[in-house]
């Protein structure tokens, strides 16, 4: 088939190039941004008077008419019209003779599929924020319920101090609100057109770069033409984004998978979002965390994959970024997907209250409000404290009790500076209780920090 570029060609490509250089099975998910593109443009060209009224119109008709075409399934991908840009502008010159010929005055694929694809991504910052938001009004409905919850703290996976679920759930809201900020921010500075940069170089054409960056909807022009027809920033910037908001779900799933065990039967996941077993009829598996957790390796790959492709490459456009989008396209499908289900599988699962604050009840987790208690209250510095305090541990394991449980007169025995308003600190709650600073796990201190989310997610 002849190829729009063939005029300084002999002999036809063959059809392995055809296939191996395409990328028409996939860049047909930026039809709309590359049609609304050229609508634009060709509204610009008629402006500028560099093509007529008549010839805009027809353009204007035969693009609308290929939305159609594409939308009811009947516009044909062929792999040897390469890709998307080209399929389309032959499509329109089949539709309405010589005026399609002109569109691409003052215009390259380079700048085309530069906007094609910016806009596109532009787009998807604004629906995972979405998708993100909504994830952080479940988190939030299930953490307001346990804001008086005892839960674990830990640290190194080992029993540290008394927290509650609410404070250990609002640990990822701001983790999702600091994600959200990366999506915006990465929005706001790409949001400039490419549109005009044609080729590399700019063109001679008299084009009114305002307006077409106007009519789709970006902020400003690029400023320099050579930088923008090579520049993929806005794509590893997504992936960039995804990739750190995946990290966070992966390390929430990862407490999923951990919580949903019996060793700390912290939560059960609903029937709706777990799996069983072909052989063991007994199991239920935590297979949407767990698949979260490998979807973000995944992601993490198209990452590292882009930003190998764009290493070497010399300005200004080289085949090599043809490689941009397959990774972007999947990590976003996987992102989307991701944040729907974890939404799903957090409103639906079952919190086990008891067993949270049955766990509290091991691991000494009162130890620090002890040596806290015996800084403030008699007058020893923290470093004798802790080791007092140590002292104290020893004793409850020996006793085989937990140290909320050491009855005062063992304590007594350990350092009679201690007297009985000591039990109050031991006692669990009145250790989460006590921890008020800013930010801190004390019941009063999470609803505010819940507030503050609630109050985020609102506007
Ligand atoms: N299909 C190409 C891509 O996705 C479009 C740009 C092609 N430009 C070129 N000079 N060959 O990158």
């Amino acid at each position: 088939m002849e190829k729009m570029w063939s005029g300084r060609f002999s002999a036809n490509a063959s059809s392995l190039l055809d296939e191996f250089n395409a990328s028409i099975m996939y860049d047909r998910e930026l039809y709309i941004e590359d049609i609304e593109g050229s609508l634009a443009h060709a509204a610009m060209l008629a402006k500028q008077e560099i093509i007529t009224t008549e010839e805009l119109r027809d353009i204007t008709n035969g693009l609308n008419q290929i939305i159609k075409e594409i939308e009811s399934g009947k516009f044909e991908w062929n792999i040897s019209d390469e890709d998307l840009h080209m399929a389309i502008e032959k499509r329109l010159t089949a539709l309405i003779g010589d005026a399609g010929k002109k569109l691409h005055t003052g215009r390259s694929r380079n700048d085309q599929v530069a906007v094609d694809f910016r806009r596109w991504t532009l787009k998807k910052n604004l629906t995972i924020i979405k998708a993100i938001k909504k994830l952080m009004k479940e988190i939030l409905v299930v953490a307001n319920k346990h804001t008086d919850t005892l839960i674990p703290g830990m640290t190194h996976l080992q029993h540290a101090q008394p927290t509650n679920f609410g404070f250990h759930l609002g640990a990822y809201l701001a983790m999702f609100k600091r994600d959200i900020q990366r999506f915006e921010s990465s929005h706001k500075r790409n949001n400039i057109s490419p549109l005009g940069c044609a080729a590399l170089a700019g063109t001679p054409h008299n084009l009114d770069r305002d307006m077409t960056a106007k009519l789709l909807g970006f902020d400003s022009v690029s400023i320099n033409c050579l930088d923008t027809v090579s520049d993929r920033d806005f794509a590893l910037e997504i992936l960039f984004n995804i990739s750190t908001m995946m990290m966070h779900i992966s390390r929430l799933s990862e407490e999923l998978v951990m919580w949903s065990s019996y060793e700390f039967g912290f939560v059960e996941l609903s029937d709706e979002y777990s799996t069983g077993s072909s052989i063991m009829p007994q199991k239920k598996n935590p297979d949407v965390p767990e698949l979260l957790r490998g979807k973000t390796g995944r992601v993490y790959g198209s990452l590292m994959g882009l930003l190998t492709v764009m290493k070497g490459l010399p300005l200004a456009y080289n085949k090599d970024t043809q490689e941009d989008k397959e990774g972007v396209f999947d990590a976003v499908k996987t992102t989307e997907i991701s944040l729907e289900i974890l939404k799903e599988t957090i409103k639906t699962m079952e919190i086990k209250t008891h067993n949270m604050e049955s766990a509290c009840a091991v691991g000494h987790l009162a130890a620090t409000d002890l040596a806290d208690y015996l800084v403030e209250k008699c007058n020893i510095a923290f470093r004798e404290a802790h080791f007092i305090t140590g002292h104290a541990v020893a004793r409850s394991e020996e006793l085989k009790i937990d140290l909320s449980d050491i009855e005062f007169a063992e304590l007594k025995k350990i350092d009679e500076r201690i007297n009985e308003d000591v039990m109050e600190f031991l006692v669990l709650r009145n250790s989460m209780n006590a921890r008020t600073s800013a930010g801190g796990t004390a019941t009063v201190r999470t609803i505010e920090q819940l507030k503050y989310f609630e109050n985020y997610l609102k506007d």
